[in-house]
């Protein structure tokens, strides 16, 4: 079968979107409406006239989907497909980090559970962290559930202090300094470029730290002709595919080939084909918290960053 086709078919028949990240496996850009990072996806999923989105991407994507649009049936083709760092914290956990750091705001990483945002003042994606966190004018912001990320705004936010819950990311966590201070060697005019969820020795070593997006735009612009890519390898395959369609005649190199995210990898053309033909594995959020959850995010939408 030609899931291609059958997809595209499909998705007229039911006037449905497929919404992509760009960790997920090349080929489903081919039949995807829109490809990029939490921000930009958040805000297609909060635009759409589609009756369905599909979302090619982790469990807390598709929530937040649903919660934006609330009247559309969201489907994950992969239930399973949950972000390992977003399921480090739960509303038990946070209530205790909250008790420890009363009267502070809370800013929760996109990359958690509906639950969690419900609980939570605002949220952000590693794209607005920034500013997100600026526009609360505090001196003091409790961050989760990525203590990377947290840590790595903290620098950029002149005497703002981040308390940060303890959640990484395995995946990011993966690559260790000796690995940029190799690539270095290895790659002597390349530039290195990771993401913020890195260990912050890593970020420190790194050229260029920026959310997928940036480091997207940034290989783009850049006068540089190779890169050494420290986030997932979904990056690196999307700007060497660009890189020749688009003659950029840039090279990008992986760090390490197994810088995969599992949860995302678990998508394929065929799972997409199933779950839109079937309308199955629809995403669906409590009442009570949903409409907490749904101001969380839409606080950050409103600040219209970038
Ligand atoms: P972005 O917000 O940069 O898209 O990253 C999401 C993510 O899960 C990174 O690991
Ligand atoms: Fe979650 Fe890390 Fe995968 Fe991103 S790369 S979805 S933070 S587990």
């Amino acid at each position: 079968m030609n899931f291609i086709e059958e997809i595209n078919k499909l998705k007229k028949e039911k006037n449905a979107i497929i919404l992509t990240h760009c960790y997920q496996n090349i080929e489903i850009d081919e039949v995807s409406d829109f490809v990029g990072d939490s921000l930009y996806l958040s805000k297609m999923a909060a635009n759409t006239n589609a009756d369905i989105i599909v979302f090619a991407g982790v469990y807390f994507m598709a929530q937040s989907a649903k919660l934006l649009s609330p009247d559309k049936k969201v489907l994950l083709p992969n239930l399973n497909s949950g972000c390992q760092m977003a399921d480090m914290i739960d509303v038990e956990n946070l209530k205790h980090f909250k008790e420890k750091y009363p009267n502070i705001p809370v800013v929760c990483y996109i990359n958690s559970t509906a639950e969690i945002k419900a609980n939570c003042d605002i949220c952000c994606t590693s794209s607005n962290a920034i500013e997100v966190v600026k526009s609360l004018n505090a001196e003091k912001v409790l961050f989760v559930p990525d203590n990377y990320l947290g840590k790595f705004i903290e620098t950029k936010l002149n005497g703002v202090e981040v308390i940060t819950f303890n959640g990484f990311c395995p995946t990011h966590l993966r690559i260790r300094p000796i690995d940029i201070l190799n690539a270095r060697k290895n790659y002597p005019n390349a530039l290195i470029l990771a993401h913020p969820e890195c260990h912050h020795d890593v970020a420190k070593l790194a050229d260029f730290v920026g959310s997928t997006k940036e480091i997207m735009e940034y290989a783009k612009k850049s006068s540089n002709k190779q890169f050494v890519i420290a986030t997932e390898k979904g990056v690196a395959d999307r700007l060497n595919r660009d890189s020749k369609l688009e003659n950029w005649n840039k090279e990008f190199i992986l760090i390490d080939e197994n810088i995969i995210c599992p949860s995302m990898k678990m998508n394929s053309l065929e799972d997409i084909y199933r779950t839109l033909k079937e309308e199955k594995f629809e995403i669906t959020i409590d009442e009570s918290v949903a409409k907490k959850a749904k101001e969380c995010i839409e606080k950050m939408l409103l600040l219209n960053i970038k």
